[in-house]
């Protein structure tokens, strides 16, 4: 059971889709003129079209494909989808100059199984409106600056709102959206962590039959999960390898192996390769050097292993639902390359593996339901995002052993408090902005100080943490000033050679996240 959403480019496409996953249904996004045959192969029960940035008058604005229409599906349109039903059910839709954007108080004309009861404040974005509904569609909803709210076919289960249920702006978005799945396209709520397990167990096996799969483990949240399913589907035949690279944070080797041994077993291979990855990187400080070092010893370090653990021809990819959509939409997707992503655990490209993704039709948050499902720990499931190339874009300059010890500890000094105030690894509420990243960077900055009656001459530390939904864009995080005084006395007290801490206020952009 199913529903398909036809993407017109809305910044809310994916959010509409997350909105029908909570509700326990299953939806896959498809851009608005994607074959029939591919829409309709998982035979929805109800077809959602998002809002988009055009206008229907425009020369190449995206169309309403027929076989919408003609399926017989009940059918909801959001802002652009809604003016799209309009124009092309014979209604009238009228550009306008004036954008209506925020929230707006709202009249409801009559009950119906979509907004069965009084809204009142929805969230509007749109320039075009409805002026005149198609023939059949009786007004639902009204207001002083838009006619036409909410429009309905009840007969032909056709549906038009010009605001955005998916915003948690629109107070009873969630209630419009469940009627829809629940009373319109007569959906169950059958979308739940242990129906994606069953399914995802029974795909990976049809897909590996008996063969054996090797997964890179870099302790995320995605790789971790990746394997732990994959683990349930095929148990003996999967081998998993975390590599310690020398560059990890204190304590992460020990907390990964705890989180996983208890479910991968003998299956788990914890290589020790730090000594390769740091004599590789002797004497460089150049940034993206560091990264194509890193990326190619990783590869290397890999494919010793696999040799080790003999023929395995399938290999875990932790790739997740907004990657797949994002890239069939390139010109959406940000990557720009500032930084070469050496992601830890990414694919050797020079090997001949077949993939399984087995979370490649989930959402994050549906990707740590699963998790926490499987029994992996919480802290491990709420955990911060860590670079692949670890401590070495964080320890500027030289990298060495004695300088990742004094980042180390630096940085353990700082995720203590965070922890401890409860501001960072653990579950957030809907709405909250919280802390998405925090971590110590050493910089090859020396200035003077006097401890004691003691000159000292000492490396900096520089605290970041920011928040942020997407990593694309993030804020300096207003940490309170106690915190940041209790965590600056305990670095300079605590770690040798450092004489000076300092807290990053720079957004990104113009800054990245990372120094380095
Ligand atoms: P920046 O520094 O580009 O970071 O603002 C954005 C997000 O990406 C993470 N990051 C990386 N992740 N391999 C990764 O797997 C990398 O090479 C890498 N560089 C940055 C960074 O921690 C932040 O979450």
């Amino acid at each position: 059971m199913s529903v398909a959403i036809l993407d017109y480019g809305s910044q809310y496409s994916q959010l509409i889709a997350r909105r029908v996953r909570e509700l326990q249904v299953y939806c896959e996004l498809f851009p608005w003129d994607a074959p029939a045959a591919d829409v309709l192969a998982a035979h929805p029960c109800g077809i959602i079209l998002s809002g988009g940035p055009a206008s229907v008058y425009e020369e190449v604005a995206p169309t309403l494909p027929g076989y919408v229409l003609n399926s017989d599906l009940p059918v909801l349109g959001i802002c652009y989808g809604m003016q799209l039903l309009a124009h092309a059910l014979g209604g009238k839709v009228s550009p306008s100059s004036q954008h209506e954007y925020g929230s707006a108080e709202i009249e409801l004309v009559k009950k119906n199984d979509l907004i069965p009861e009084e809204i009142h404040s929805v969230w509007m974005s749109h320039g075009d409106r409805v002026e005149q509904m198609p023939a059949g569609f009786t007004l639902l909803a009204t207001s002083p600056t838009c006619p036409v709210v909410a429009m309905g076919d009840a007969a032909r289960r056709f549906y038009g709102i010009q605001f955005h249920p998916e915003v948690l702006h629109t107070p009873h978005g969630e209630r419009i959206l469940q009627n829809f799945l629940y009373r319109i396209c007569d959906c169950q709520p059958s979308w739940t962590a242990q129906s994606i397990i069953t399914d995802a167990v029974e795909r990976i096996r049809e897909q590996v039959g008996r063969r054996r799969v090797l997964s890179a483990v870099s302790g995320g949240v995605d790789s971790s999960v990746a394997t732990a399913l994959v683990h349930q589907a095929l148990g003996d035949q999967l081998e998993a390898v975390f590599v310690d690279t020398g560059l990890l944070r204190q304590g992460e080797r020990e907390s990964v192996q705890a989180a996983l041994a208890p479910i991968l077993g003998t299956h788990l291979h914890v290589v020790d390769a730090s000594d390769t990855f740091l004599s590789a990187l002797q004497d460089v400080s150049d940034p993206e050097e560091k990264r194509t070092i890193i990326g190619t010893t990783f590869i290397r370090v890999f494919e010793q292993q696999a040799r080790r653990l003999g023929d395995l021809p399938f290999l875990v990819q932790g790739t997740i639902y907004p990657d797949v959509v994002e890239s069939r939409a390139p010109e959406r997707s940000h990557a720009q390359r500032i930084k070469s992503h050496h992601n830890v655990g990414g694919l050797p490209e020079r090997m001949d593996f077949k993939i399984v993704e087995p979370l490649r039709y989930l959402f994050k948050d549906e990707v740590r339901a699963v998790g926490e499902a499987l029994g992996l720990p919480a802290e491990l499931i709420w955990r911060q995002p860590f670079p692949g190339p670890g401590l070495a874009v964080r320890c500027l300059g030289a990298i060495t052993p004695e300088r990742l010890a004094k980042l180390r500890a630096a940085d353990a000094i700082f995720q203590q408090a965070l922890r401890e105030a409860g501001m960072i690894d653990r579950r957030t509420k809907e709405g909250e902005t919280p802390i998405a990243q925090a971590f110590a960077a050493l910089l090859p900055v020396r200035s003077v100080g006097v401890m004691g009656d003691q000159r000292t001459y000492q490396e900096t530390i520089v605290l970041r943490a920011v928040t942020s939904q997407d990593f694309m864009t993030a804020d300096w995080a207003h940490l309170p000033h106690d915190l940041l005084a209790a965590v600056s006395n305990r670095i300079v007290n605590e770690v040798q050679g450092v004489n000076r801490v300092v807290y990053d206020i720079t957004s990104k952009p113009p800054a990245t996240i990372e120094w380095e």
